[in-house]
């Protein structure tokens, strides 16, 4: 078992059921809820009950998936915790993916005015990126996030071991955010990443290292006033494809996007004397080894360049973007053009 130090609350990675029953019993809950989709109940929530002996904790079952990451969810959540007389002592242990991460501690956060919860991510994205940041929230109104919080946990607890249940494609997905913090901060790790990602690795050493370049940054940045915008590399253009092929009948995954977002904005630094042409070809050959090429259509080329300009880190209509200034440096705040996102999508398309 591996503890990260330096955040405001604990996060171990490994084997740390032991830990977690010492966390649970001094907190000493009224009561322990267990939150859980319909995918961890079935894969994750056995293992979990097995390692920690639970029998009297209340479970709350929620549906799957990002569309479910709603209000409308968030008062079935309620609704269960007082149907249980939750009290202001009770705890909550979210049980799954970003999804539940993100909503059940958001819940959590205005429950009674907050009750303290702990997160158990089984996705390796919420393992290595939402479970650092104390970021909650639920969609709203069309919007990603567009309702939410900033709420430490008491502890973030990542056992790898779930993540043999996952699908090889949301396995690859979280990949993305791992290869990102690799790009923008270390370019040892980047090195060192596997081209090709299997369950039957261990994957604690490659989460250790991901999330703490995502605690530096977040230590150094906690409300997003500066610094944090590194963790967008990639995700300027990547939202923009991903909001543009959701509406296709094939949609693509958020990890998936950024993949392809992460080789347009290197070619967008290359543009800007950023990049070397070496780096930028070392650069895309290893992410297209990774995550295999995906063509985007040219016919959708200009609805993505709109779509950037909808990016909530812009400033004054101007499209706003973070840049590699050589592998393993990222830089924030860098002004990008149109005409600088179209050519990238063209080099990307280039790859077919
Ligand atoms: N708070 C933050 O800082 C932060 C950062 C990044 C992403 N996010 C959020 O995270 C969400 C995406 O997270 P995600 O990709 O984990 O999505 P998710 O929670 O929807 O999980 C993806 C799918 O995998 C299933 N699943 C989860 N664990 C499993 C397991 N071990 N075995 C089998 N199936 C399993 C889920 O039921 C779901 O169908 C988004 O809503 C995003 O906004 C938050
Ligand atoms: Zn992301």
């Amino acid at each position: 078992m591996r503890e990260i130090q330096g955040l405001s609350y604990p996060l171990f990675i490994g084997d740390f059921w032991e830990v977690l029953l010492t966390k649970i019993s001094e907190l000493a809950p009224s009561q322990v809820f267990v939150l859980v989709d319909q995918n961890t109940k079935a894969h994750c929530l056995p293992v979990f009950l097995d390692k920690t002996g639970f029998s009297d904790s209340k479970l709350i079952v929620v549906p799957s998936g990002e569309r479910f990451k709603s209000l409308e969810t968030c008062q079935q959540i309620w609704r269960s915790l007082f149907k249980y007389k939750a009290d202001r002592h009770s705890l909550l242990i979210n049980l799954g993916g970003g999804v539940i991460g993100d909503m059940g501690g958001f819940c959590a956060s205005v429950y009674m005015r907050g009750i303290p919860f702990i997160q158990v991510p089984t996705t390796l994205l919420s393992q290595v990126d939402a479970s650092v940041g104390s970021k909650l929230g639920v969609d709203f109104n069309g919007f990603k996030n567009s309702l939410g919080s900033f709420r430490d946990p008491e502890g973030v607890y990542i056992a790898p071991g779930f993540l043999a249940t996952l699908s090889d494609r949301e396995l690859l997905s979280g990949y993305a955010e791992i290869v990102k913090h690799a790009l923008i901060r270390d370019e040892a790790l980047w090195r060192a990443l596997p081209k090709e990602l299997s369950k039957e690795h261990d994957l604690s050493a490659i989460i250790h290292d991901s999330v703490k370049i995502k605690r530096d940054i977040v230590q150094a940045d906690p409300m997003e006033k500066g610094l944090r915008k590194l963790l967008n590399f990639g995700h300027t253009i990547g939202h923009a494809i991903e909001s543009v092929m959701l509406e296709s009948s094939e949609p693509w995954l958020h990890g998936e996007s950024i993949a392809a977002g992460m080789i347009c904005e290197s070619h967008v630094a290359l543009q800007c004397n950023m990049l070397g042409p070496e780096e930028l070809k070392t650069l895309s050959d290893k992410i297209l080894s990774i995550f295999g090429y995906k063509a985007i259509p040219a016919s959708s080329f200009m609805r993505i360049v709109e779509k950037t300009r909808l990016d909530k880190k812009n400033r004054s209509g101007r499209i706003m973007c973070t840049l590699l200034e050589g592998i393993g440096n990222g830089t924030y705040d860098k002004e990008i053009s149109e005409a600088h996102i179209l050519k990238g999508l063209e080099y990307y398309a280039n790859f077919a």
